[in-house]
């Protein structure tokens, strides 16, 4: 007999076959007893019929538990109504191992337990619900896509360091580590600056990878440790990295809609809201922007925002609900971004950057930019910014040896799969979260 996975019983109406799971759930009603067993590809409902089994079988179900390991047998019967399509026709079940104690995480719906904060304690067991096999599905399915993406436009793949001895976002979330005689090096926050190395060395690159901030911000954006996706590229301007991140949207989007749809029901996601994202995605200014807040404040929201400042989640929200789509803004003061942005030649106030915003309040989901080419400019930024100038003296050589444009960006992962689920927090997104105040299990 065929040992199958439920995400292939397709392939087997009428057959007898082998699934071998967990008791994900149960119910009874007279003669007629169902089990819910899932093997990680899916979920499978197994009909037992008292007349069609031996008593010793039928008489199974009384003993069985939540989670319980189990070889079940039988026939595959197409089936609308039961998830995944189809059912089985049991005609043979073996309790493979009991569960040792009552299961932690209730089965009716745990995403509505009012204590997360248990949910998240036996984070190694919530991963085997309904809502997070599907969101983990989907972020492997936006993983799969941006490795497709880069792949298609022949992007090589770039691997930046880990430890690294000098900052890239700023000083302040810096996770330092003790190194050897080197004494102290730092989590890598972007590896954006061994990018730029790569660029030069092999035209278009990419990396995707954890890094890390020591950010104290508790909000439903925030992890210490997060994946990022950073593609670099020679010759590029502010212009054609945001084509670039714009395609790249669209077409992670696109893979969720074609790949796990299911998964995306099962979360109740508004699939009408992924599907508006087409290109083009609009493109403002900071200024504009700016503006947008202004004209809501004058309609009597509560906006503390002022000219000159960064935009926090909430004003981000305000300006991303004017659109249906991801919103690019370009242009941000120089004075509240990193030293290694372009000024714009049309206002040395500005950078050529973009941010690129989320739908329905998720927020930034890209940060990128041009990169200042000039040695002299690059150097003077450094030292006004008081950085340790002899860590950045091989990033200087790239400005020394051949200098050209480029521009890149950083996909945020965890954002980003955030809100192609619909999630409520990014900590729901990836196997095991690492905020502030977790770091087990
Ligand atoms: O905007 P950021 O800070 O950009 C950079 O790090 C650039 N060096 C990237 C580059 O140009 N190569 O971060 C990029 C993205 C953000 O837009 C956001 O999606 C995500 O990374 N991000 C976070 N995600 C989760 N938790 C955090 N604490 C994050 N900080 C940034
Ligand atoms: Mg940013």
């Amino acid at each position: 007999m065929e040992r199958v996975w439920i995400e292939d019983l397709g392939k087997f109406v009428g057959e007898e076959v082998e699934v071998r799971g967990w008791l994900f759930n149960k119910r009874s009603s007279g003669k007629v007893r169902f089990l819910i067993v899932r093997d990680g590809t899916g979920f499978l409902q197994v009909v037992m019929i008292k007349n069609d089994l031996a008593p010793e079988i039928f008489n199974l179900y009384d003993r069985l538990t939540y989670e319980d390991a189990v070889i079940v047998r039988g026939v595959v019967k197409r089936e609308k109504r039961a998830p995944g399509g189809y059912e089985l026709l049991l005609t043979d079940l073996k309790i493979h191992s009991k569960s040792l104690d009552t299961y932690p995480i209730p089965k009716v719906r745990p995403e509505n337990v009012p204590d997360v904060g248990k949910l998240f304690k036996f984070r190694h067991l919530w991963i085997r619900s309904r809502k997070q096999w599907s969101i983990l599905r989907i972020r492997d399915e936006v993983e799969r896509a941006i490795h497709d993406f880069f792949g298609s436009r022949k992007f090589v793949r770039f691997d930046p360091p880990i430890f690294t001895p000098a900052s890239v976002e700023g000083t302040t979330t810096l996770f330092p580590v003790p190194y050897f005689e080197e004494g102290e090096v730092y989590l890598t926050q972007s590896g954006q600056l061994y990018l730029e190395a790569g660029a030069m060395a092999l035209g278009k690159v990419y990396s995707f990878g954890p890094t890390f901030r020591a950010e104290k911000s508790r909000t439903r954006r925030h992890l210490t440790e997060f994946w990022m996706v950073e593609p670099e590229v020679a010759w590029a301007t502010l212009d054609d990295i945001m084509d670039l991140a714009e395609d790249l949207i669209v077409y992670i989007v696109e893979r969720v809609l074609e790949n796990r749809r299911m998964e995306l029901e099962i979360l109740n996601r508004d699939i009408s809201r992924l599907e508006a994202v087409k290109k083009p995605f609009p493109r403002i200014t900071y200024d504009d922007a700016a503006r947008i807040l202004l004209e809501e404040k004058e309609k009597g929201r509560d906006i503390d925002f002022t000219y000159g400042e960064d935009f926090g989640s909430d004003e981000e929200t305000v300006i991303s609900e004017r659109y249906d789509r991801p919103v690019m803004i370009t242009r941000y003061p120089r004075k509240i971004k990193p030293f290694y942005m372009k000024p714009d030649p049309e206002d040395p106030t500005k950078v050529l950057c973009v941010d690129v915003i989320a739908p329905e309040g998720y927020g930034e989901i890209i940060g990128g930019s041009q990169r200042e080419d000039d040695y002299e400019e690059l150097l003077r930024r450094i030292r006004e910014e008081g950085l340790p100038e002899e860590e950045y003296s091989w990033y200087l050589d790239l400005r020394k040896y051949g200098s050209v444009p480029h521009s890149g960006f950083g996909l945020g992962v965890e954002r980003t799969v955030a809100w192609v689920s619909g999630a409520s927090h990014v900590r729901e997104v990836i196997p095991f979260a690492r905020t502030p105040e977790r770091v087990r299990p």
